[in-house]
């Protein structure tokens, strides 16, 4: 039975590897290495109160990850994260985990009193699970968007658009390549 969870850390060693796998299937080595050292980075260095991990597990088997990072906003008084990245593994991809995954880790989020959630992907994959796209004035990225299109968001709470002010990442996420 899939077991759905925010108790990361008996696990944090094995999460770059399954980002790995993941994402060198699906869009070749290179992703998969960038993908793997940016989940390692997400994880040793950001502060404990600005990331969030949620897995999937059945049994003892990883099935799906997500990390979520706080974006801040030094102008605005919300609690913003970024989603990302997002993997369910090779073989169970299709069966429903993502969603189930993406839904829980915005409920558990959302008892933590976070706000707003962004993302960069997508559009018609993350539109499933309440993602709609938004501009760069709605909710400033931390750096230039090379796909535009691709930023993407949704509240929490009722919640005025826009968020104020720029916005910082994670330093894992400081990497114009990454954006
Ligand atoms: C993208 C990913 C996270 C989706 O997880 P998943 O468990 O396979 O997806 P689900 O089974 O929950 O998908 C549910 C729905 O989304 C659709 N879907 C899945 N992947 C999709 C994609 N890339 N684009 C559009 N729709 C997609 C499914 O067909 C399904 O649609 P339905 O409900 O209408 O039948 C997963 O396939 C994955 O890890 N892919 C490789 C890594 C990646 O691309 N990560 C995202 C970028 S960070």
């Amino acid at each position: 039975m899939l077991n759905l969870t925010a108790e990361y850390q008996a696990w944090s060693d094995e999460l770059p590897a399954l980002f790995r796998h993941v994402f060198t299937t699906s869009e070749g080595e290179a992703e998969g290495l960038a993908v793997s050292s940016l989940s390692s980075d997400l994880l040793n260095s950001t502060p404990k109160d600005d990331l969030v991990v949620v897995l999937a597990l059945d049994d003892r088997l990883l099935c799906g990850c997500i990390l979520f990072s706080r974006l801040h906003y030094d102008q605005d008084p919300r609690q913003v994260f970024l989603m990302s990245p997002v993997a369910v593994r090779t073989d169970r991809q299709k069966t429903g985990i993502g969603q189930k995954l993406i839904s829980f880790g915005l409920g558990h989020l959302r008892k933590q009193g976070v706000d707003f959630v962004v993302t960069y992907g997508d559009p018609a994959y993350y539109g499933k699970s309440g993602f709609q796209p938004i501009t760069e004035t709605d909710a400033q990225p931390p750096m230039t968007l090379s796909m535009p299109h691709g930023w993407l968001g949704q509240s929490l709470r009722k919640s005025n658009m826009p968020i104020k002010g720029p916005s910082r990442c994670a330093s894992a996420f400081n990497k114009p390549e990454l954006w």
